[in-house]
């Protein structure tokens, strides 16, 4: 069983340098440009580092510290957002994307930045394989959210409670389970930002706008993985090609 396992994870690199390599279609000279994190924008990063060997000019903006390191490493000049605060174009990766082009991201832990960086961009392009694409969000992926550590565990708590509180109709029966996120052995992740992450299992997500805000009105909490309405482009890697989605 193996080999056919190991094929799949093959396949699936192959799909993710498709989307990644075909993002760097839109960046032209003197552009800003904002790099997101993740293993698929890996195959970007690469990709821009050959170019920019060749000439192209232009800045960079990572979502992460890993990107910034990455980004060095293939000496992508780089930029801050205090510098430019208006970003050209963003490409990032997503570990869900709903109908709407509306996404779940954190997988990597990144997404506070990723949304700050996203906000302020002209234009965003997410690259994902089509694994990523899903009929809603929540399902295949629990939600990270970003919280501070003090006081993390009445935070996780007011999350687990989130779902029954009797005034919201709506989210009445969602419900989640919350897991702090760990790294080899029992230790907590840690953010870029100092912070820990908490990885929200819903049964489904209805209304990610409303949720979106919700969430971030629980003291405690830095930001969740909900992008809506952020995205302006889908660039999809699938066994047939590349596939674009736009609103
Ligand atoms: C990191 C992210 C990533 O973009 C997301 O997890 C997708 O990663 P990958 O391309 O490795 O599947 O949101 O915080």
């Amino acid at each position: 069983m193996l080999l056919p396992f190991f094929g799949e994870l093959v396949e699936r690199e192959e799909l993710k340098k498709l989307a990644g390599e075909e993002a760097v279609k839109h960046i032209e000279d003197g552009m800003i440009v904002g790099l997101g994190t993740g293993s698929t924008v890996e195959y970007t990063i690469c990709k821009l580092g050959e170019l920019v060997r060749n000439g192209l000019k232009i800045e960079c903006i990572p979502t992460s510290i890993h990107t910034k390191r990455r980004a060095k490493e293939e000496n992508i000049p780089l930029t801050t957002l205090e510098e430019h605060p208006e970003i050209d174009v963003t490409i990032d990766g997503a570990d869900e994307v709903d109908s709407q082009l509306n996404l779940v991201k954190g997988g990597g832990g990144s997404l506070t930045r990723e949304k700050i960086i996203a906000f302020n961009s002209k234009k965003l392009i997410i690259i994902v394989d089509d694994s990523k694409i899903v009929k809603s969000l929540g399902i295949d992926f629990p939600l990270p959210v970003e919280v501070v550590k003090f006081g993390w565990q009445s935070t996780k708590k007011a999350l687990e409670q989130f779902g029954w509180q009797p005034a919201r109709q709506k989210l009445e029966e969602i419900g989640c389970t919350v897991e702090l996120r760990k790294v080899m052995g029992d230790e907590p992740f840690i953010t870029d930002n100092g912070n820990y992450i908490l990885d929200c299992e819903f049964e489904r997500i209805e209304n990610p706008e409303e949720l979106e805000k919700d969430i971030n009105n629980i003291p405690g909490v830095v930001e969740n993985g909900l992008f809506v309405n952020l995205v302006n482009e889908v660039i999809v890697g699938g066994k047939q090609g590349i596939l674009t989605l736009d609103k």
